[in-house]
């Protein structure tokens, strides 16, 4: 898998700024979650009430690492917000290029997540703003770690992140 890879807590923009990229530079738009949908049949949220997070956590992984070892598969891949939980999904996306971590101030993630109707989010539904910070909190290091880029978005547009991040990938 090459070209940009969008990691960031939910709330983040992942895949505003995704569809936003893929129609910039004329890449295909990968998501992560849509691919573990297609694959499970099911929304998210049915699969964390039938099977358990950690069962969600093996189908992210797996197809973390299908798309890792197609390295003829181009793309702008939008992922879900959980996906540096895992030490070897860590591994996977240090050994890809253009990871971007869209870093997000924390009380504009709650605010946003408050808004967003259309996503139902196992993690988030009917947390309150202390729980959600308790999540994304502990995640920041995992992010850091893991990007080979950090874009700010507190307080831009889509517009201003997506010219940010294509200034500083290479896209060869
Ligand atoms: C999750 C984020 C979600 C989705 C799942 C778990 C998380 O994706 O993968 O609900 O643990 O942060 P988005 O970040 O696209 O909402």
């Amino acid at each position: 898998m090459k070209k940009i890879v969008l990691i960031g807590f939910m709330g983040a923009g992942k895949t505003t700024i995704a569809r936003l990229l893929a129609e910039k530079t004329g890449l295909p738009l990968l998501d992560l979650d849509s691919l573990i949908v297609e694959e499970i049949g099911m929304s998210i949220q049915d699969y964390f009430d039938q099977f358990g997070e950690p069962a969600f956590r093996e189908k992210e992984t797996a197809v973390l690492m299908r798309l890792a070892a197609e390295s003829e598969t181009t793309g702008i891949l939008s992922t879900g917000g959980g996906i540096v939980l895992g030490a070897a999904n860590r591994q996977l996306l240090k050994q890809m290029d253009n990871v971007v971590y869209l870093k997000t101030d924390v009380e504009e993630l709650i605010n946003r997540l408050a808004a967003d109707h259309e996503n139902v989010r196992p993690l988030v539904l009917s947390k309150t703003a202390e729980e959600i910070k308790n999540i994304y909190l502990p995640r920041i290091p995992f992010y850091e770690e893991s990007a080979g880029l950090v874009v700010d978005t507190t307080g831009k547009t889509p517009e201003e992140v997506a010219a940010e991040i294509l200034e500083g990938v290479t896209l060869g």
